[in-house]
């Protein structure tokens, strides 16, 4: 995916008309996509081939008519094949093209996008109460932005976490790694994990590490605890409902970690605090957030819009829902985030050098 380069040039108003009319467009696709994905509609034609609508509707345990609908209109849009569009309606066959599993189906690959779907649908359930939180300046819970955000935000990590964290992130920090390797078995705290997927991640990785994850979101430590339970290492991984800033936490980590939700946060310094003590002067802090720009610059690169995006719609919502907050939003600048660390008593705080389009990756020094 490139996401790096398109800025975005003030626009005659012409041109505007057709981009929005273009955005309206990709909007319909992307909750088309959503359709496919809740529905299984893609998974069925994965693993059931091309299919008449008849037998799609059969497969998924759907309407006939609403199911040709979505497959004429995936068809129309150019996402998904049809054999002989002249052929009579009920004898038009539709296929996923090659290599689209990868795109739409396989929540393990690393160019998965039906969980952007997802957490798009996510992202604008509470719109009446975003327009009001901007009137008001409360915020948004973030319960209140459901399942498809939970889901699509998972989906969107997961497979970075599965191919990335265990063999890239966190042997970018030598030590660390030798740590998490070696006896007697390391204890890793996953502050904010959401769904779990970094916490499996991180057992499977290294196979002795027992790790607790912290979260505020009670459907969400809910479904980590499934998630870890089917992955088969709930023996290590134990998912705590809990605020990662409350002072009364406990315990002694090798490593603590928080992975894009710093920037979530009402009271960030609170966290990386109480992440700086459980993991006393030997342990290590790792904080993965938004690879966004030094210095607010406009218009700006695709990283920047997607980043500005998801801050008007739900981050900045999410971070305002408890007061006082500070009100970070997704666009977290470095210079932000250093000084989070600062006021939370780290040392030093370290860019370690990871490749990646849209993360970076702190190392913070007790
Ligand atoms: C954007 S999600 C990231 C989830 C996961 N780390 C990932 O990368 O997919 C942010 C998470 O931070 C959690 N969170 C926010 N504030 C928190 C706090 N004070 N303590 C624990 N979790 C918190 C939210 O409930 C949510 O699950």
């Amino acid at each position: 995916m490139d996401t790096t380069d398109s800025v975005v040039a003030p626009a005659s108003p012409d041109a505007l008309v057709e981009r929005l009319f273009n955005a309206t467009l990709e909007a319909m696709d992307l909750f088309a996509v959503y359709l496919g994905d809740r529905l299984g509609f893609y998974r069925a034609m994965s693993e059931g081939g091309p299919a008449t609508s008849a037998e799609l509707a059969a497969r998924t345990q759907t309407a006939e008519r609403y199911t040709r609908e979505w497959l004429e209109q995936q068809a129309v849009t150019g996402i998904l094949a049809v054999d002989d569009a002249g052929a009579p309606v009920d004898e038009r066959r539709f296929a996923l093209p090659d290599g689209y599993e990868a795109v739409l189906v396989d929540p393990e690959s690393p160019s998965a996008m039906a969980p952007a779907a997802l957490l798009m649908a996510g992202c604008v359930k509470p719109l009446a109460q975003l327009v009001d939180a901007f009137r008001s300046g409360a915020g948004v819970p973030y319960e209140d932005y459901g399942v498809d955000l939970l889901d699509g935000q998972a989906g969107f990590t997961r497979p970075q976490f599965v191919h990335q964290l265990a063999q890239d992130w966190i042997p970018a920090m030598p030590d660390v790694h030798a740590r998490l390797m070696s006896s007697p078995p390391a204890r890793v705290a996953d502050v904010g994990m959401g769904l779990g997927w970094s916490s499996i991640a991180i057992a499977k990785g290294y196979p002795d590490v027992q790790v607790d994850g912290f979260d505020l979101d009670a459907a969400s430590v809910e479904a980590a605890r499934t998630n870890a339970e089917a992955a088969g290492v709930a023996d290590r991984v134990t998912f705590h409902h809990r605020d990662a800033g409350d002072p009364d936490l406990a315990g002694r980590y090798d490593l603590a970690l928080a992975v894009e939700c710093i920037h979530d946060m009402s009271d960030p310094v609170a966290v990386l605090s109480a992440m700086r003590r459980l993991v006393g002067d030997a342990g290590a802090v790792m904080v993965v957030d938004e690879k966004v720009a030094d210095h607010f610059t406009a218009p700006g690169d695709d990283i920047e819009r997607f980043m500005y995006g998801f801050s008007i719609l739900h981050c900045l919502p999410v971070g305002m829902a408890e007061q006082p907050s500070v009100g970070t939003g997704t666009v977290m600048r470095e210079s932000t985030m250093r000084g989070y660390a600062g006021e939370a008593g780290f040392r030093a705080i370290e860019v370690l050098p990871i490749a990646h389009d849209s993360f970076r990756f702190y190392r913070l020094t007790p």
